[in-house]
């Protein structure tokens, strides 16, 4: 088993990912608990090896995360990824500082000659052309006199070394990100070289561990204990709900809320499927209005989505107050959307609130079961079909929980979101035409709160403008703008010009994440 140590890095969760890619076990724990956790593994004789993640934290500062431990002596192989390799450095007597250029996005970094005989972490054909993708601030000014360096970057910083005696290595780059050319050959050869662990985890593992892990949580709390589910019509709700039907049965009960913020007929065409499809046992809410009510009047996006998730959480408590055997709420919330909503060890930087992360209420009677809080958004949609969940219901487009309240930007309405809605439907039902809808990760419209002048007929137009957007993606964590064919953008923008009222101005986003997000608000 890789044990990673999270020093609050936004990639710390993509390093478990690449080992589960090797179906290898792989554990993340937060550095303050660390050395307790090493003990622990070492006991039960089942740790292989080690990461130290990146972080946005700088090693020389004097509250900067570091752990208690001699390297020298923990007994399996290390590996440092950026703040992991400049602590490692650190911990070994050498010394970081502020990089004189700072680094950020594609470099090539240049090898020592034989590189894969000297260290068997680039033991990797045609190595010498590495690219990789860096992301630092800060850089090695003087090396542990135990290391030795295997390649610089163009501005001769040290982009990697090893110890001369033991199994420790250090990378400056981020090999878990796709951008990296041999990225996920140099984690492989980390762990399957290096650390020797044996492929023995798989996605059936993965659901035995999920359904074991919920059972024992609920019925810690007593036999009759009921859970009930936020279905939110997607991909990760959807997941997360069989997987804790799978746990406790007929205790679960599925809540899916109509908003009044989601797509054109979704809460009646969902709510039919779960039902008929998946079995679950759910109940439908409309309470769109009292949505609508709250956001009367409210533009800004963070205030928006927190009031969406305070009344989300209402009508959840309205709902089950007769309920008092029920203890938990299950919640799809994936890895993503916790990296960028909380700081989860008090050392990662918040991007975004996602609704159903930083906005639930403190107060909430419930307890939490979020079984795919480690995972991504592919690996929950393998989870599902491992599961028997139709194929068309995995491959939707994801869907944030505040829904339309965060597309349609500015205040919300009911006129508003009519508008969105039918602009929405038009893309979304030409997409799938042209066999363009499972290509891309996700598309919609936004519809902006700015008027423009156009001409229809005779006649002089004040009307709003539409964005389209889509991307392609593999984890949501960064994203690319479709290049989707011109025709068919001139087709779907007339479509929408001519058959949506309110609506006389298309436009395509073009913008990448980062620095732009996926969603506009
Ligand atoms: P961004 O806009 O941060 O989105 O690039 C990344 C992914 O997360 C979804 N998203 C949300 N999901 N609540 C959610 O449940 C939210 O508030 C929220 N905001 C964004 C977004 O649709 C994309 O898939």
């Amino acid at each position: 088993m890789i044990l990673v140590i999270d020093f609050g890095s936004q990639f710390t969760q993509l390093v478990a990912r690449r080992v589960r890619e090797l179906s290898i076990y792989s554990e993340i724990v937060p550095f303050k608990n660390a050395t307790e956790r090493i003990e622990e593994l070492k006991r039960q004789n089942i740790l292989s090896g080690i990461v130290f993640s990146g972080g946005p934290h700088s090693v020389y500062e004097n509250n900067s995360p570091k752990i208690d431990l001699d390297l020298e002596k923990i007994g399996v192989p290390v590996l440092g990824v950026c703040y992991g390799l400049q602590l490692i450095n650190y911990m070994l007597g050498g010394k970081v500082a502020p990089s004189k250029n700072r680094e950020y996005g594609f470099e090539k970094i240049i090898v020592e000659k034989n590189i894969s005989s000297l260290n068997p972490l680039f033991k990797i054909k045609d190595i010498e052309e590495n690219i990789v993708w860096m992301s630092h601030g800060d850089e090695i000014q003087e090396l542990s006199s135990k290391l030795t360096v295997d390649s610089v970057t163009r501005n001769n910083v040290i982009s990697s070394f090893h110890h001369k005696e033991l199994p420790i290595f250090g990378v400056q780059f981020h090999p878990e990100v796709e951008h990296s050319k041999y990225g996920r050959e140099i984690i492989k050869q980390f762990v399957e070289e290096i650390c020797q662990d044996k492929k023995e985890w798989d996605s059936s593992l993965q659901i035995e561990r999920a359904v074991e892990l919920i059972k024992n949580q609920v019925e810690k709390e007593g036999k009759d204990t009921q859970v009930i589910c936020a279905l939110s019509g997607g991909v990760d709700s959807c997941v997360a709900a069989v997987l804790t039907q799978k746990a406790v049965g007929d205790k679960l009960l599925c809540l899916f809320i109509n908003n009044g913020l989601l797509r054109k007929n979704e809460y009646e065409d969902v709510l039919a499927r779960f039902k008929k499809d998946l079995n679950l046992n759910v109940k439908g809410v409309d309470a769109s209005e009292l949505f609508l009510s709250r956001l009367k009047g409210v533009s800004d996006p963070e205030t928006k989505r927190k009031i969406i998730g305070n009344t989300f959480i209402d009508v959840f408590e309205s709902e089950t107050k007769d309920l008092p055997n029920a203890k938990f709420l299950v919640q799809g919330t994936l890895y993503p959307d916790v990296i960028e909503s909380i700081s989860i060890h008090g050392t990662s930087v918040t991007i975004k609130t996602h609704h159903n992360v930083g906005g639930l209420p403190e107060k909430m009677k419930f307890k939490l079961i979020e079984p795919l809080r480690e995972l991504f958004k592919d690996e929950v949609r393998r989870l599902g079909a491992e599961m028997g969940i139709p194929q068309d219901m995995l491959a939707r487009h994801p869907f944030p929980g505040p829904g339309l309240g965060i597309r349609v930007l500015g205040e919300v309405t009911k006129e508003r979101l009519q508008i969105a809605r039918e602009a929405d439907a038009i893309f979304i039902e030409e997409l799938k035409k042209q066999n363009l809808y499972n290509t891309t990760w996700q598309a919609f419209v936004v519809l902006l709160p700015v008027s423009s002048v156009g001409v229809m007929g005779d006649g002089r137009t004040y009307e709003s403008v539409a964005a389209i957007r889509c991307v392609s993606a593999t984890d949501g964590m960064t994203a690319d703008w479709s290049k989707l064919p011109y025709e068919f953008l001139a087709h779907v923008s007339s479509r929408i010009i001519n058959e949506v009222k309110g609506i006389n101005r298309v436009v395509y986003d073009i913008s990448t994440k980062p620095p732009a997000t996926i969603e506009w608000e």
